[in-house]
């Protein structure tokens, strides 16, 4: 089997192999705390060997809900945010056809909700699915997260209302807290299926447990194929040396301790657009604490090319890429001849679009690197369950080694505390009366 590949030959401007290379004792060490759970937060590495402890029995179980959820309803609503959300997203999107949606479907669409507090966003998803057979997976590993409680409470009393609470019950799957939060007692009140979200697993690490399967398995993708490629890496990740996460979080610091504090994904498929966004929620809750961490932050291109392009080519010198390239695409679109060639595009007549892309990537990958930005590569075979469980686990497992590199805990978010805080004194949530007498003296 092909595996996805790491390059960092396009540094050099900036870090040489020198540099990277004193981080190899770090960087060992790191993987030795991992191994074993001897580092900051060791108490949330239940992901480390996920892939290849995953059991077969949840596995099937998993398969047989989303079979039901399948068979039943023409819509499941995946609600949840943060790691309970942006996951399962990821791959969704990514392996889903561009206009799905308006084409006729093979199965329910899945759709998310609790990851905003759109009004407007709440309003058209309940006209959407009035009058229609859905479905709900509402994950929140605490339990009590306030923007997916929201959705819940809503959509909850809309499926009793419209389906009655039989049906309701069947069709409801919660995954959470085995023992705690709001979720969890609802659940077993009301009898819902249910999944647990282990202890040891945090949000952002979660997407190889129900909390990212059971919506990738509705939407009709393979999870055991996730999971085995996730498994490859996961083996091909143990030994600190000859392991290209070892190698990306190496990279990554040296580049930082240069002086390029940013990151940016970049990505030439619209298709990885979540996944980036699934990444920076990884580094950005993992690393962004202590006041240091690099920032991550993302780019579509060539759609970008026409928007950020401008400052990344000549803006200020503090940014690297990492530049996530697929190799081989699902179909095949050729650029046809024009006998009158008035658009002056012959000289690419007979091209797949794909070459197209392909030169883009690398003449502004070689832009780049002549303007200063130092530039990563990582190349997916191609975009299929397999090599997007090979991503996730490598980027997983190389955030936890680069975490303890820049020595922080890579898995608490303490930050995360601040706007709830506020959010709930505003709120005048029962509790918070001192924090509300607080702000309000702000204001
Ligand atoms: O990574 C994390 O821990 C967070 O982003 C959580 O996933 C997010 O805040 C949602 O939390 P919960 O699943 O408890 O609702």
């Amino acid at each position: 089997m092909d595996s996805i590949k790491f390059e960092n030959r396009n540094v050099g401007g900036t870090v040489s192999k020198d540099a990277i290379n004193a981080l190899q004792s770090k960087a060992a060490e790191a993987v030795e705390k991992l191994e074993q759970g001897t580092g900051a937060g060791n108490d949330f590495l239940g992901w480390l060997h996920l892939p290849t402890s995953l059991d077969e029995a949840l596995i099937a179980d998993i398969e047989k809900t989303a079979a039901l959820l399948r068979a039943d309803c023409e819509y499941v609503v995946a609600i949840g945010i943060g790691g309970s959300y942006l996951g399962a997203k990821a791959v969704i999107e990514a392996l889903s056809d561009s206009f799905a949606a308006l084409k006729p479907a093979n199965g329910p669409r899945v759709l998310f909700a609790g990851q905003n507090i759109g009004e407007d966003y709440m309003s058209e998803l309940i006209n959407l699915l009035d009058g229609k057979k859905f479905g709900i997976i509402v994950i929140s590993k605490s339990g009590t997260t306030t923007e997916p409680a929201i959705a819940f409470r809503l959509l909850k009393e809309m499926l009793e209302k419209q389906e009655g609470k039989a049906f309701a019950s069947k069709h409801i799957v919660a995954v959470t807290d085995k023992a705690r939060g709001a979720l969890r007692s609802l659940a077993d009140t009301e009898g819902y299926t249910s999944y647990v979200i282990e202890d040891n697993v945090g949000g952002r690490f979660s997407v190889l447990t129900p909390v990212g399967l059971l919506p990738i398995a509705v939407a009709g993708f393979d999870i055991r194929a996730l999971i085995d490629g996730a498994r490859a890496m996961e083996l091909a990740t143990v030994s600190p040396d000859d392991n290209i996460a070892v190698e990306y979080a190496k990279t990554r610091n040296a580049l930082y301790a240069a002086g390029k504090k940013i990151e940016i994904l970049v990505n030439y498929n619209p298709k990885l657009h979540f996944l980036a966004e699934w990444w920076k929620q990884l580094y950005g809750e993992s690393e962004g604490k202590d006041h240091k961490g690099i920032f991550p932050a993302s780019v579509d291109n060539s759609t970008d090319l026409h928007s950020m392009g401008q400052w990344i080519q000549d803006g200020e010198r503090t940014i690297f890429e990492t530049v996530i390239s697929v190799a081989r695409q699902q179909h095949e679109v050729k650029i046809p001849a024009d006998a009158d060639n008035l658009d002056g595009l012959n000289y690419i007549a007979g091209k797949r679009i794909d070459q197209v892309n392909k030169m883009a990537e690398l003449g502004t990958v070689i832009a780049h690197i002549d303007g200063g930005v130092p530039n990563i590569h990582i190349t997916l075979p191609e975009l299929s369950e397999y090599y997007l469980g090979e991503i996730i686990y490598f980027f997983e497992k190389a955030c936890g080694i680069s975490g303890y590199i820049l020595d922080v805990n890579p898995f608490n978010q303490p930050g995360v505390e601040a706007y709830k805080k506020n959010m709930f004194a505003l709120l005048e949530k029962p509790g918070y009366e001192e924090e509300t007498k607080a702000i309000q003296a702000k204001l």
